[in-house]
């Protein structure tokens, strides 16, 4: 029930009508017996900074961050964790007594997908993107992997090499040279959304690799399906997208939200 002591939720981005946050939130406020909503508020960046006054009065009790705004909100902020101030990106604000905080949970999501299929120990992982998902999932894996970025404009991947790690350019011939050095592959590029398009060739794909899309839309990338005919372990973008989801809302409420329900809430948003 809502009432006069519903806390609010939300994600601020632009466009925000797809969003399968709403979903997986208000699933999991109801599981858990907790009450507050969570709404999709589409902000024009023009607006970002009106916004987040306009959060503050309304004492909002915590956001996610979308794109295009996942940078720009910085300065809006009161404080960061450590990992959002080295990578320059916010998916996730809390409202602390007043005070927003900034976290980035997209790292973590990541690492809690793959760990899913495979233990990550040692092994090495080629990255595809440089963009804010891609550069936050790379600080998070570089903590104890080994990580190789290849970004299509190869200036965007200097500024990881303080973390450990290398970076070049996006083309056939790296693919090809990093692809046998690693253990691990993530498209953390938009290639493949809502089209047939792969970021990989898949004669380039070895039985051995586990290969992971940040893509949703299809489920079933063709990265992802080339990757099982020949046999690797795959994780899909939306199992991302739950983890990143679990970790924003532990954040919030100390809780602990079921995987399943949160993935169930998301495709059957996915699905509409
Ligand atoms: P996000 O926050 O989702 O990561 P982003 O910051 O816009 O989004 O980053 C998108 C990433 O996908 C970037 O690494 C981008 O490469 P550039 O840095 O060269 O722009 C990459 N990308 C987007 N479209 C691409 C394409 N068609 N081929 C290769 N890389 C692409």
């Amino acid at each position: 029930m809502v009432d006069a002591k519903t806390r609010l939720y939300g994600v601020i981005g632009f466009p925000t009508r797809h969003s399968l946050s709403p979903s997986m939130h208000n699933a999991a406020f109801r599981a858990l017996g907790i009450n507050a909503v969570y709404l999709a508020f589409e902000v024009h960046p023009e607006e970002l900074g009106d916004a987040i006054k306009g959060f503050r009065a309304l004492s909002i009790s915590g956001l996610n961050v979308t794109m295009p705004h996942k940078e720009a909100i910085i300065h809006f902020l009161d404080s960061l964790s450590e990992d959002s101030g080295e990578i320059g990106s916010v998916n996730t604000v809390v409202n602390r007594n007043g005070k927003l905080e900034g976290h980035t949970t997209d790292g973590i999501g990541a690492r809690r997908a793959l760990e899913r299929v495979i233990e990550l120990g040692e092994r090495r992982i080629l990255i595809i993107g440089a963009g804010g998902a891609g550069k936050a999932i790379a600080y998070e894996l570089a903590k104890d992997n080994d990580v190789v970025v290849l970004n299509r404009t190869p200036e965007k991947v200097k500024v990881l090499e303080r973390f450990g790690i290398t970076g070049d350019a996006l083309n056939r011939g790296n693919l090809g040279k990093y692809l046998k050095w690693a253990e691990v592959l993530i498209n953390a590029t938009p290639v493949g959304m809502n089209s047939w398009e792969t970021p990989v060739p898949g004669e380039m794909l070895r039985k051995d690799l586990v290969v992971m899309d940040i893509v949703y839309k299809p489920l079933k990338t063709r990265l992802l399906t080339e990757a099982e005919l020949r046999g690797c372990k795959t994780v899909d973008g939306l199992w991302m997208l739950v983890y990143q989801g679990i970790e924003s809302f532990r954040l919030w409420t100390g809780l602990e939200p079921d995987e399943g329900l949160m993935r169930g809430a998301a495709l059957e948003s996915l699905s509409q």
